[in-house]
């Protein structure tokens, strides 16, 4: 099994990360045209709600996994990871104030995941969902960071991205370990449920953001292909035999563009 980043080392990162925040030009307003108003913010209401979680049932998961793998700084690692959703939740939340549009209360992809999280028994099952949505997210943001020149909305993105890059290494990671004991036909039957899951997530947040994420330049294919590129990438990380992650890995969907997005997604070298 390859080496993965201790839950004390992630510990450090999100502390570090906290304290090390992009600045915000809050003081430029919003900045929206009516246009692009109308693509992106019915979308980001609905996003902002699933960023504000409180996270309560991951966190049970985490406290039982880390009791059976006798991890227990694990807990904490978990509960830094949701309150930086829970920021990101808050810097969109602000971002809608800004732009005087009330927060949605309600949505129905959340109302759904509200209720499906019960089912979930596990931290691996947690994990799984998770890095599902976060693939998706670094689609997402940066379909929304192209969809308009507002410096405050794009900061926001790039602040999002900078996280969700080590999100998606603090879930693979994750994933790995638990996965490493299993022969080749459980590996073979979980990757399955896996494309099913992903690609299920996959449509229904086509469905609920298909028109921010076409003015951000994803129409249905390209979103579908950089979705499913950057899954790729991370069931490659989960498999034993993986080599540590470098830029070269980096989709080149997402190294697009100028050169600090390019620095934004180098994967951290592994442990
Ligand atoms: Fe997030
Ligand atoms: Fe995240």
């Amino acid at each position: 099994m390859r080496s993965i980043t201790s839950s004390r080392e992630w510990i450090a990162h999100y502390q570090a990360n906290a304290a090390n925040q992009l600045p915000i030009p809050w003081e430029a307003g919003a900045q929206l045209t009516t246009a692009q108003a109308d693509a992106i913010i019915p979308s980001l209401r609905a996003w902002q709600l699933g960023e504000t979680s409180e996270g309560v049932q991951m966190l049970a998961a985490a406290r039982r996994y880390a009791q059976q793998a006798a991890d227990p700084e694990f807990v904490e690692a978990v509960k830094l990871f949701i309150a930086e959703e829970q920021r990101h939740g808050k810097l969109l939340g602000r971002f809608l104030d800004l732009h005087g549009t009330p927060r949605l209360r309600r949505n129905w992809g959340d109302s759904i995941f509200r209720k499906l999280r019960h089912l979930l028994p596990n931290m691996e099952c947690w994990t799984t969902v998770v890095i599902g949505v976060e693939t998706l997210a670094l689609v997402y943001y940066r379909a929304i960071m192209e969809a308009s020149e507002s410096p405050v909305l794009r900061t926001i993105c790039r602040q999002i991205l900078k996280d969700e890059v080590h999100h998606l290494r603090f879930q693979y990671e994750r994933l790995a370990l638990i996965g490493a004991p299993r022969g080749p036909v459980a590996r073979l039957l979980i990757s399955l449920l896996q494309r099913v899951l992903f690609a299920a997530t996959t449509i229904a947040v086509w469905v609920d953001h298909h028109r921010a994420l076409r003015a951000g330049g994803y129409p249905f294919r390209r979103f579908w292909q950089a979705a499913w590129q950057r899954m790729e990438f991370h069931w490659h990380q989960m498999r034993p035999d993986a080599r540590p992650a470098r830029l070269a890995n980096t989709p080149p969907e997402l190294a697009r563009g100028d050169s600090k997005t390019v620095v934004d997604f180098q994967l951290p070298a592994d442990a």
